[in-house]
């Protein structure tokens, strides 16, 4: 059978046609779309123009059985019930908008948050996103006021497009902050303290299951683009773990049954997967930045191109005492700090853009090696780990990072873990185990201790230092 699997991200929408008889998947479109920056620390999607790259992937996928969605996570956006029109644009989860209203919920919010939803109190999730939008919006106030107010994450409007179907999935619900992590419904005092109308939410269903057809073909799968890589990675048993590099770096790791609350490592329990045979927990980590700082790095001219940042000669940057901070949106796990700023730390006058291309790879690196032994503390995880996303292609990088998780760091060639993820969990509906293409090879980087230490400890002196920077 063919699957369709769609890759709905925060930069591109993609479709992966996987055929599960002859043991193929292959990317069969591409497309990005417009990123908005309305102001400072805002970042916002056209929805028609999500929806409408979704449909262009389907059709270009060409005839297949089933589909299968992931989504970008905590961006969300209101529409109207009866028209389907969208009443606000996709609030992006980098927006950092609802930070001030947040900061007013104070310990007993944050208490609370933390408790149900097992998330800290911050402006990625999409609690205060969808409750600004309401405060805000007039036109989401008089759909409210004639009962047509819809709320919710980019998934829900997508089904409710393309199927007709007002739903989003436990995995996605789990990165709201407002659906209680052991029940799986929705929280009514989460709900009430964030400001979001519990009828306006979607009905929140299994990861695989029903979510409707869309011209004719079931929808069979939806989830949370980091659980559809970390499925996607093969992670099954708690302990297996994968980083995706895209626009920020996400690990996560598998819990099976258990819910790790760790929020003095500032980690996120989150749900794995759902099947008819139960759930599966996850526990998550991520950095704002890895990517968005590479992108960032190319629109100021300190890169021209991304082979610029494969292989480097001689010692690493942090060896020579300069030092990359991303924290272009802040820092998440395990600090949660809007306030701390990027910095780049020790240039001296023979400091060359190599050198500073070196410390933007570094930088990453050592942010999610920050967040892996965040994980670790409370959650053992194996001694290697799968990682994909752009910057796995580069060598430098991904060697630097086994060197700073002292892991064996493993990149398979076959790099489309997302939209593989969420096709094989579509293929669960039909009782079939879909096993990445054969032929796919992988390269693996073995740590390397020598210095480790010393710049873990140098990094984490110049974090210090980009903390509390911004008001
Ligand atoms: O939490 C946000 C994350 O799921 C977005 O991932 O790959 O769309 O940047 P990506």
């Amino acid at each position: 059978m063919l699957i369709a699997a769609i890759d709905q991200g925060t930069t591109s929408t993609r479709v992966l046609v996987a055929d599960t008889d002859a043991g193929t998947a292959e990317i069969a479109y591409s497309i990005r779309h417009r990123q908005t920056h309305p102001a400072p620390g805002l970042v916002e999607h056209d929805p028609e123009e999500l929806l409408a790259n979704i449909r262009a992937c389907l059709a270009a996928a060409g005839p297949v059985d089933a589909i299968a969605i992931a989504n970008q996570g905590e961006s969300c956006l209101a529409w109207d019930a009866e028209t389907g029109a969208a009443l606000s644009p996709v609030i992006v989860w980098q927006d950092n908008r609802t930070a001030e209203t947040l900061a007013t919920l104070g310990d007993a919010g944050a208490a609370l948050a933390l408790e149900r939803a097992g998330l800290p109190l911050d402006p990625y999730f999409s609690a205060a996103k969808l409750g600004s939008i309401l405060t805000s919006s007039p036109e989401a106030q008089a759909a409210h006021a004639a009962g047509r107010l819809r709320l919710g994450t980019t998934d829900a409007f997508f089904l409710d497009r393309l199927a007709g179907v007002f739903a989003t999935d436990v995995t996605t619900a789990s990165r709201t902050s407002l659906m209680n992590l052991v029940t799986a419904q929705w929280d009514t005092d989460l709900c009430a303290m964030f400001g979001v109308p519990v009828e306006c939410l979607p009905e929140i269903r299994t990861t695989v299951g029903g979510f409707g057809s869309y011209e004719g073909l079931p929808i069979v799968a939806a989830m949370v683009d980091q659980q559809a890589a970390l499925y996607g990675h093969g992670c099954r048993k708690p302990g297996d773990a994968k980083i995706t590099f895209g626009t920020g770096a996400f690990a996560l790791a598998v819990t099976g049954g258990d819910i790790v609350r760790a929020p003095e490592m500032g980690l996120l329990p989150t749900v794995a997967w759902a099947t008819a045979e139960g759930r599966l927990y996850a526990v998550d980590g991520g950095v704002y930045d890895a990517g968005s700082a590479i992108e960032w790095a190319g629109r100021i001219g300190l890169v021209d191109d991304l082979s610029e940042l494969d292989a480097f000669e001689g010692e690493a940057a942090i060896d020579q005492g300069l030092v990359f901070v991303p924290a272009l949106s802040g820092l998440a796990c395990p600090y949660w700090d809007r306030s701390a700023a990027s910095l780049f730390l020790g240039m001296s006058g023979a400091t060359t853009k190599q050198d500073m291309r070196k410390a933007l790879l570094e930088g990453v690196a050592l942010r999610a090696a920050e967040v892996v032994a965040a994980i670790a503390k409370r959650a053992p995880i194996g001694p290697e780990i799968s990682i994909d996303g752009g910057l796995a292609r580069s060598r430098y990088f991904a060697q630097f990072l086994a060197d700073s998780l002292s892991r064996e760091v493993v990149v398979s060639d076959f790099d489309e873990r997302t939209a593989f993820g969420a096709a094989a969990l579509a293929a669960l509906a039909f009782g079939i185990e879909l096993e990445p293409p054969a032929g796919a090879k992988s390269r693996r980087f073995t740590p390397r201790a020598e210095g480790v230490e010393v710049r873990r400890a140098r990094f984490a002196d110049a974090v210090s230092r980009c903390r509390n920077w911004r008001g």
